[in-house]
């Protein structure tokens, strides 16, 4: 990248590697499915995380995104439970031994239990449920912490949630939806509220999931229409529930919508690699001024033939957009380890390493040591 300081490494969340996050709405729904489709120990990153950032920085890493567990560190309402976040100051701990910058969501789609019978995010206590938290973590975490996120995705969440009826609490309502997503604004100021008082030096932002859409007939004025009104509802309308209230814009890319393209590279999850798109969701968010991180970008590559081009390709398409004055200040790839993808289970192979889930084996992929030069290379200048 073509500036000194630029971050690379990569993301990951709590209930995906941790294992054992049995206070959760997740943990919970997972019960009611096939046992492939269980969380279970997942990658035991909770007991060898040491292992996992010692790879991290074998592989180069200069930073690296977790999220806090809401369910460990609140498993009952407004009891902290002292040893979760002991846990956590040392899994932060040993990233700064490694001088690795930490980025640390505070909710990354899971919501504790006791939080989840009082109406999850529907109800509008929840946005002070979740500051209460956030004020706990920020006043015992800070000084570990280079960037905070407050909410992973809540775009994604709420469409998954109540939209789609995938994810639980699996409802479909268009209107229950719309308050999620207001709720979510609102926790989001709150908690920005909390960490600029607690901690006025670490930068607040969030994690975006942005699709780059384009016209699938750019001829027909009707399709030119419905594809801005989707890029203003998806990608924007969240910019302006929370007032342009953030400090950097977290970007997680991962495709084009592109309808029916034929002779064209998938990932194992179907999805179309479009690092142009890239380019295009970046620009499209520059006229909010802020720095922005790419904070996920990945595919999963069960045999690793497509990945090592994928990231070239990406960091490729930040490149143009830097060219075009974009201010992107470094790349998270998703993910470190092969983890539990949500519905679909521990199937789809996202990780830079591998993991044999009966063994708990790490093996690291080819393409982890390609991103391993491109970012050697950058140390260089
Ligand atoms: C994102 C999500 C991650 C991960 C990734 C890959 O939407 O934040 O948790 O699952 O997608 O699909």
């Amino acid at each position: 990248m073509n500036h000194r300081g630029f971050l690379y490494g990569a993301s990951m969340s709590a209930h995906q590697v941790e294992g054992n996050c049995v206070n959760n709405n997740w943990w919970k729904y997972e019960q009611s499915r096939l046992p492939k489709f269980r969380s279970g120990i997942a990658c035991d990153h909770w007991n060898r995380y040491k292992e996992d950032f010692a790879l991290a920085h074998q592989l180069g890493h200069t930073a690296h995104r977790l999220s806090l567990e809401w369910s460990k560190i609140e498993p009952i309402e407004g009891k902290f439970d002292a040893r979760a976040i002991q846990h956590y100051r040392e899994v932060l701990l040993e990233l700064k031994k490694y001088n690795i910058k930490t980025f640390v969501t505070l909710h990354h789609f899971t919501n504790p239990l006791w939080f989840e019978k009082r109406g999850g995010w529907q109800t509008y206590q929840a946005p002070e449920a979740f500051a209460k938290y956030v004020q706990y973590c920020a006043g015992h975490l800070g000084d570990l912490v280079d960037f905070w996120i407050t909410i992973n995705e809540p775009m994604v969440y709420v469409v998954q949630s109540y939209y789609k009826a995938i994810w639980p609490p699996q409802k479909k309502n268009v209107f229950t939806m719309l308050r999620v997503m207001n709720h979510f604004a609102h926790a989001h100021l709150r908690a920005y509220r909390v960490l600029r008082r607690i901690t006025p030096h670490i930068p607040v932002g969030l994690a975006y999931s942005l699709v780059a859409y384009v016209p699938e007939y750019p001829d027909s004025v009707f399709d030119r229409l419905q594809t801005r009104i989707k890029n203003w509802f998806f990608n924007h309308r969240f910019f302006s529930l929370i007032k342009n209230k953030q400090d950097f814009i977290g970007v997680n890319y991962y495709f084009t919508n592109y309808s029916d393209k034929k002779d064209v590279v998938r990932s194992d999850m179907g999805w179309i690699i479009s690092p142009e798109g890239l380019t295009q969701v970046l620009l499209g968010i520059k006229k909010y001024n802020k720095p922005i991180y790419i904070t996920e970008n990945g595919i999963a590559d069960a045999h690793d033939v497509n990945r090592a081009e994928f990231i070239t390709s990406h960091l490729r398409a930040i490149e143009l957009a830097q060219k075009q004055g974009v201010d992107v200040r470094g790349y998270l790839y998703w993910s470190l380890l092969d983890n539990f993808e949500w519905a679909e289970g521990f199937e789809p192979r996202f990780g830079l390493i591998a993991i044999d889930y009966k063994t708990q084996t790490r093996t690291i992929r080819p393409s982890a040591l390609v991103y391993k030069a491109i970012i050697e290379q950058a140390k260089r200048g």
